[in-house]
């Protein structure tokens, strides 16, 4: 939450900020600001967007060739000029952005104010710029130094970047638990939350440790070194990201390009991991690993959101494909509820931002009882896939619109996949079944194609449904954990009130909402248990309700049941997740956009959960 952007070097500054908060708005849209260093510090911000922004500096002094740039997801104090970072020091002198909580922060500010400090912010934000003044004027010591005296008194998480009136040949920057990328340009250097502002510049990057310091000197090398002062050798890494992923491409937002996107991104993640014969699927990370997953004696999953979804159809495949135990855990209840982990544990961390701080600290508790901890993640060289024992990535590419939508599938897709692998390893698989599911999945891309056919037909319906209150989702087996996403998609960009249940479980409560204005999507392709769908479809048709419903081409006997339907293509009820979730998504933008919300930016959230 909060993205954060850093340069200096010999351009102007402020277009690349700019450009570079563009970027990153998906972290957080509440206000933005830029502090730009030649002479002294040019400070601009405002409450609103990054388009706000931009509006605001119009005709004002924007030269610079340093400077540094926020865009804000509120945590202490209202969205507000004043709460907008940059955030100066007393004197004006040092100016700071930040990503992250500052945990004790009141406890600092209550001591820097009765030295008589005084602030401006309610943001812990401040605390921490004043404190790096006061730490510098009273060691009588070097930014570096006070940066480094400051955060070792400093309990929580954070990326920051600092600039300082006295030093402008200086740009400093510091992480803990907080993403940061350095890119390494022809004497320059870029900052920022992820690596999407400085693709286009340089392919060179450094991501940040916990605890260590970048000190950027124009004209000097990249410098390392630990808040305890160990220096350290930069470790620079290439960027491989297309930056066509960075772009509408024509669509009218992001969710919906991502959404037509899921045909590749399936493909991709399918990519290098199933053989050409389609007998043998090698993941790397599980190679290295493969004893202890065939003897694990649990898998855990902890993920939040829609990753958490993912994790529930892993735990349906896991079991069923691969006779282990499965757990899935909010990584939120996980990591305060002393869970009974040990070393026969496999727990796995799915996040597609790979930033999520809840399933980080889970993942840590995990490791500190001696679990194996392993991620799937989407974004490479994340916090989360560098803190797991080891990992797959999924190659869905940078999904931008907030409502996660083409990581949801590529998720589906490494865990059918690591099931797959699994099972015909451990011999839990029959030959037939495994060509058979694995021939499915290798036909899913192009099945999902198809599906996407439908997507003026989910528009005409979704006009239907534009000012219903609340809707129901249901789902069983494999198309439980699709209610629940459809349901939260739904929340998430049209701020509809939506559940999604277990079909049968409708009758312990939910069915006494059904009434002749409740509409209820029934996900109800070919699965074993279709009769009983059949028979939930029923009992909310006695009571009026209005059934949408998700069908396989063909069917005659739910369509014949429901007021509206969508088709999609047959499938093995195991891989059906990855195609019944698709009109769900189109349903959800499509209600969204008739209700005039905003879809890329839904209010109140953001794309990386940074913060508890
Ligand atoms: C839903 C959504 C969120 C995320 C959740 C976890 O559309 O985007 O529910 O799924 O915040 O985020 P990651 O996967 O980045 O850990």
């Amino acid at each position: 939450m909060c993205g954060i952007v850093g340069y200096i070097g010999s351009k102007q500054a402020y277009p690349i900020l700019i450009n570079g908060l563009k970027r990153l708005e998906y972290r957080g849209y509440d206000s933005a600001g830029v502090a730009l260093l030649d002479d002294g510090i040019k400070l601009y911000k405002t409450k609103g967007k990054v388009a706000d922004l931009e509006e605001y500096v119009k005709n004002k002094d924007i030269t610079g060739t340093t400077g540094i740039a926020h865009t804000r997801w509120a945590t202490h104090g209202e969205p507000n000029n004043v709460n907008a970072h940059p955030h100066l020091s007393e004197s004006g002198d040092i100016a700071v952005i930040h990503n992250g909580i500052i945990e004790n922060y009141d406890i600092l500010k209550e001591k820097l104010k009765k030295l008589g400090i005084k602030f401006v912010s309610q943001t812990d934000t401040e605390v921490l710029v004043q404190l790096i003044e006061y730490v510098q004027k009273m060691e009588k010591v070097d930014l570096v130094t006070a940066v480094q005296l400051a955060l070792s008194q400093v309990i929580g998480a954070y990326a920051i970047v600092i600039i300082s009136k006295a030093d402008p040949d200086l740009l400093i920057a510091a992480r803990k638990g907080s993403p940061l990328v350095v890119g390494i340009g022809e004497d320059e250097f870029f900052l920022a939350s992820d690596a999407s502002p400085i693709v286009e510049y340089t392919r060179e990057v450094v991501y940040l440790d916990d605890e260590e310091i970048a000190i950027m000197r124009r004209g000097e090398k990249l410098q390392i070194k630990t808040i305890r002062n160990q220096e350290k050798t930069p470790f620079v890494e290439k960027l491989e990201m297309d930056l066509n992923h960075l772009e509408k491409e024509g669509f009218d937002h992001f969710m919906l390009k991502e959404i037509f996107e899921q045909p590749k991104s399936i493909r991709d993640s399918i990519r290098g991991r199933l053989n050409l014969n389609k007998d043998r699927i090698s993941m790397a990370g599980i190679i290295d690993f493969e004893k202890e997953f065939l003897n694990a004696g649990r898998i855990t999953f902890i993920a939040a959101g829609t990753s958490w979804h993912a994790a529930k159809v892993g735990e349906y495949l896991i079991e069923e494909l691969v006779r282990i135990p499965v757990e899935v855990e909010y990584a939120s209840e996980f990591r305060y509820r002393n869970p009974i982990i040990d070393k026969t544990d496999i727990v796995i961390a799915v996040s597609q931002s790979g930033e999520t701080a809840d399933t980080l600290a889970a993942m840590q508790l995990a490791k500190s009882k001696g679990a194996l901890v392993y991620s799937i993640c989407n974004v490479v060289g994340s916090s989360i896939a560098r803190a797991a024992d080891a990992g797959s990535y999924t190659h869905a590419g940078p999904e931008i619109g907030v409502a996660s939508t083409k990581a949801f599938t590529a998720q589906v897709t490494v865990l059918t996949l690591m099931a797959l692998g699994l099972a015909q390893k451990k011999g839990t698989i029959t030959k037939e079944r495994f060509d058979h599911l694995v021939n499915e999945l290798d036909m899913i891309p192009a099945k999902v194609e198809e599906t996407l056919k439908i997507s003026e037909q989910v528009k005409e319906i979704s006009k239907i449904f534009t000012y219903s209150r609340n809707f129901l989702y249901l789902g069983r087996g494999y198309n439980f954990p699709v209610a629940l996403e459809g349901a939260l998609k739904l929340k998430e960009i049209s701020y509809i009130h939506a559940e999604g249940y277990p079909a049968a479980e409708m009758k312990h409560g939910p069915i006494a909402l059904i009434d002749k204005k409740m509409p209820v999507v029934v996900i109800a392709p070919d699965s074993v248990i279709y009769d009983k769908v059949v028979s939930n479809i029923q009992e909310i048709k006695a009571r009026k309700g209005k059934v949408i419903a998700i069908v396989t081409k063909g069917d005659t006997v739910v369509a014949g049941l429901s007021d509206y339907v969508f088709e999609v293509p047959h499938t093995d009820e195991l891989l059906s997740p990855l195609i019944s979730v698709i009109p769900l998504q189109l349903l959800a933008y499509y209600v969204a956009v008739m209700r005039d919300c905003e879809i890329d930016q839904p209010r109140n959230l953001a794309k990386s959960v940074t913060v508890e």
